[in-house]
């Protein structure tokens, strides 16, 4: 049992196995559903957890209280992650109501047979509900992560119950941040941002433009996924690390992303490789045949440029390029350079597919792209070297006057 403030306890699941979060996203080490229970004159309960741990969330509360004692339930986000098992909490504790947002409404009655039912009750922004000792003031966040997305904010514990949003992909018998170290925790916070909230940043901004107008003293940040930050100390660092993501503030470093067929595009991305390291840019290699897309995507969350290679295929680019480039685009990257190379053999296709991409993606092509036939000789990788100089440049331009 986990009782992380007075009479408010941890009552999730963790998920050590889980590598693919969402059908999209890698999830290294898993994730964890968080959920939390607040007893007061009215016993609350806050989300739910993933399909298959109904169980181990049943279990957990039930060493605490009898669930049938819980008046409510809240739930803040309908994604299956939180709310898979609502129809079997309701079975079991058979809550007074079930408060939602508007648009929680709308999503639970897509998602769930038998809501006719349910006791639901919609809930705004500005909107608080008394159980006892305590008050519930809901805060709708749209987009962060759906549209049905909400907060819930008890003032008298100093506790913002956040859902999605400050949560990051860890698995582990810790469950407060305090407790690992910051830089795991800041990789973490920074892959789980960076490929599953970064489309919303701007909401992001929105959102903690709310909480600093509306005034809320904040102790303790409890997410839906990942660890609990406490104090001061951490719910600062996790309210400026957010800000810091949403700005998209890039350094002057850059990621070379590419794929190969017999290693021409590969000599291509380690050219121009030497060619930023002689003009002083930190940069990584990143083959997408050993590095899965979301894994690039938390290298491109600092990087100011991101040059992207493949042979061409079939009038194309290889597939996982492909891929990439679609996922990338996706998740709306904002103030970055980019940069297109790749062998061809006859027809050379790639060079179009890839810039297209990276312009419809927001990114600036401060150089040419260039692409080189069949297998580059001496004379074509020192291009590829004065193409990665070029960059180089380019970026360090880019970022003079702009701190790291
Ligand atoms: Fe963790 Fe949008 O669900």
């Amino acid at each position: 049992m986990l009782e992380i403030k007075k009479d408010i306890y941890w009552v999730g699941a963790v998920d050590f196995k889980n590598r693919d979060f969402h059908g999209y996203s890698l999830s290294p080490s898993g994730t964890t559903y968080n959920a939390y229970l607040v007893r007061d004159a009215k016993n609350v309960l806050f989300d739910t957890v993933k399909a298959g741990f109904y169980g181990v969330m049943r279990d957990r509360l039930s060493e605490i209280m009898p669930p049938e004692k819980i008046d409510y339930i809240v739930i803040n986000h309908v994604e299956l992650d939180h709310a898979a098992c609502l129809p079997e909490f309701i079975k079991l504790c058979k809550p007074e109501c079930v408060f939602c947002s508007p648009m929680g409404e709308k999503a639970i009655k897509a998602h769930f047979q038998g809501w006719q039912d349910w006791p639901l009750k919609t809930v705004k922004t500005g909107d608080k509900v008394n159980i006892g000792r305590r008050n519930i003031h809901f805060i709708e966040t749209p987009m962060l992560h759906w549209p049905d997305s909400m907060l819930s904010y008890i003032p008298e514990d100093k506790l913002l119950i956040s859902n999605d949003a400050f949560g990051q992909n860890v698995a582990s018998s810790e469950r407060f941040a305090d407790e690992l170290s910051r830089e795991y925790l800041e990789h973490a916070m920074t892959e789980y941002y960076h490929n599953i909230v970064l489309p919303y940043s701007r909401q992001v901004l929105d959102v903690l433009g709310k909480v600093e107008k509306l005034g809320l003293e904040i102790d303790m940040i409890a997410p839906d996924h990942g660890l609990i930050f406490r104090g001061q100390d951490q719910v600062g660092f996790v309210l400026g690390a957010y800000k810091r993501f949403a700005e998209q503030k890039t350094q002057k470093r850059a990621v070379i992303v590419y794929d190969t067929m017999w290693h021409s595009t590969e000599s291509m991305a380690y050219a121009i490789g030497e060619g930023l390291g002689k003009e002083n840019i930190p940069f990584r290699l990143m083959d997408l045949k050993q590095n899965h897309h979301s894994a690039v995507m938390t290298e491109v969350a600092r990087c100011g440029l991101v040059a992207v290679g493949s042979p061409t295929l079939n009038n194309g680019v290889l597939p996982l390029v492909s891929g990439f480039l679609a996922y990338m685009k996706g998740l709306r990257p904002k103030n970055r350079l980019g940069a297109a190379f790749g062998s061809y053999g006859w027809s050379g296709e790639c060079l179009k597919v890839i810039s297209d991409e990276l312009l419809a993606t927001g990114m600036e092509l401060p150089v040419e792209a260039l692409r080189i036939n069949y297998v580059p000789g001496k004379e074509d990788l020192a291009k590829c070297e004065e193409m990665g100089a070029t960059l180089g440049m380019a970026l360090s331009e880019k970022c003079a006057g702009v701190q790291d």
